[in-house]
């Protein structure tokens, strides 16, 4: 066999130098080269058909009218698990490549052992460890009542060597514990480098699409809360799901960032128990805390991140700064976007935090990505620095613009659906949004347009 040739790539841009450098000339970043092997081309019918145009060789790609594409629908397998249905877009599909992130002891081996547990003699499954041993998974799957029958398991690195076994026992589904772990014979870096993960998923893809089998990846996350490894991990697969939680709460969320066979940002929920995760199908109002009263700089919102509404809850603490730079700190909401907020409420509400610490936090480690949590964060912030509690059992949402309105978000009607059916009895919300009873039930609905017409409501 030639020797493979190997070249380095820069982590963060992705060029490829054929020689080490200390900074990448295309990006400018230093210390981000890492080796990788370059696959020899295979001369083969592509050769043949570039040295001449005529007679293209048969069954080579030609181009098609998408009309004339016969569309098979996806074939989708229920893994009994419904939240992870759910966020997997209504079920696993056959030959899809998922990768799943989250911090460790976050429950991401577990939750991929009771799948696989549960998907039991309907598709055969076998369950790759990196980290732990053969003895321990057993043991896991013991304690978490799993049916052990039809649960195989392969403690192994070597990707070549778990193809190889995958080829020989056919499953339908093979989950990997972890990626890092996995290292090819091609490459002399270490296991959990650039290279051996970018190659080992590269290898583990391609044997997905080819044979039908569905893989997960179990993937290490890096001190920012990316998944380790090269960025193009997640150009490479089908899904990226995060699994996260708050460390002391039993409570796990496992979102979806990017998914090619359904909804990104769909939400599904868990908690840890003593018998593994358990499903929670209706999680609205865990995330809300359990204060004994109303309390200043708690405002409570109904979000829409994936297909169903939540109810959750923002805090915020505005202090006294001694920085000259007061701090902006945000959990599980985007911090250029409180900058803003806090620009409109001092233009539009007269408001003044610049000589204040501004921390904003979503309870319970959830992420709310959507503009709906602009007027809760400016409340919640209004609320703490006034020491003013908002009125009880008040729920609100909406987008404010740079000019102090406030911008009508989707599923209005939804949203204040589910928050009167939590029993809440007043809504601030965008005035398009508003129904024109002015209640849902027995819930009292104002609709404001202005950023002053808000802080009016909410005193
Ligand atoms: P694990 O799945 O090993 O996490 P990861 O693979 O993401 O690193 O989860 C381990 C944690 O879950 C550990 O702290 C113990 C807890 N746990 C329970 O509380 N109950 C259980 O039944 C199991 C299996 C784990
Ligand atoms: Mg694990």
């Amino acid at each position: 066999m030639a020797k493979a040739k190997t070249a380095y790539v820069c982590t963060d841009c992705g060029a490829e130098h054929s020689k080490w450098q200390g900074q990448c000339i295309e990006c400018g970043a230093w210390n981000t080269m890492s080796e990788f092997v370059v696959q020899p081309a295979v001369k083969s019918a592509g050769a043949a058909r570039s040295s001449g145009y005529a007679g293209a060789a048969a069954g080579a790609p030609q181009v098609t009218p998408l009309t004339s594409v016969a569309l098979t629908a996806e074939s989708r397998t229920l893994t009994g698990l419904g939240e992870l249905d759910r966020v997997l877009g209504g079920g696993l599909v056959d030959g899809s490549v998922v990768l799943i992130g989250g911090d460790p002891g976050i429950g991401k081996s577990t939750l991929l052992l009771q799948m696989l547990g549960k998907l039991g003699e309907q598709l055969s499954s076998v369950y790759v460890t990196g980290e732990e041993s053969l003895a321990q998974v057993a043991a896991r799957a013991q304690r978490l009542d799993l049916p052990l029958g039809p649960l195989h398991a392969l403690a192994e690195t070597c990707i070549e060597r778990i193809l190889e076994q995958a080829v020989s026992s056919r499953p339908r589904v093979l989950v990997i514990d972890s990626i890092q772990t996995i290292w090819t014979e091609l490459l002399t870096a270490a296991p959990g480098s650039v290279s051996q993960v970018r190659e080992s998923a590269a290898k583990l893809t391609r044997f997905a699409k080819e044979t039908g089998t569905s893989v997960f990846l179990v993937g290490h996350v890096t001190k920012e809360g990316g998944i380790a490894g090269p960025r193009v991990l997640e150009h490479m697969v089908d899904a990226v799901l995060y699994f996260e939680g708050e460390s002391g709460s039993r409570f796990r969320v496992l979102r979806a960032f990017k998914n090619r066979f359904g909804a990104v940002n769909e939400l599904g929920v868990f908690a840890m128990s003593e018998k593994g995760l358990r499903e929670v199908p209706n999680p609205s109002a865990i995330f809300l805390s359990a204060h004994a009263g109303p309390t200043s700089g708690s405002a409570v919102m109904v979000t829409r991140e994936g297909t169903r509404p939540l109810l959750v809850e923002v805090q915020a603490l505005v202090d006294q700064s001694s920085l000259g730079n007061p701090r902006r700190v945000t959990l599980g909401l985007e911090q250029n976007r409180l900058a803003m907020l806090l620009a409109v409420l001092h233009r539009h509400g007269g408001v003044a935090a610049y000589d204040q610490d501004v921390f904003v936090n979503v309870v319970g480690g959830i992420r709310v990505q959507e503009t709906a949590a602009d007027l809760p964060v400016l409340l919640a912030v209004l609320s703490s620095l006034r020491d003013r509690p908002l009125p009880e059992k008040t729920v609100t949402f909406g987008e404010v613009g740079l000019s102090g309105e406030i911008r009508p978000v989707p599923n209005g009607e939804e949203r204040l659906k589910e928050a009167a059916h939590h029993g809440f009895q007043r809504a601030i919300v965008p005035k398009a949004n508003a129904s024109k009873k002015g209640r849902v039930g027995e819930m009292e609905v104002v609709g404001v347009e202005r950023l002053s017409q808000a802080i009016d409501a909410s005193r």
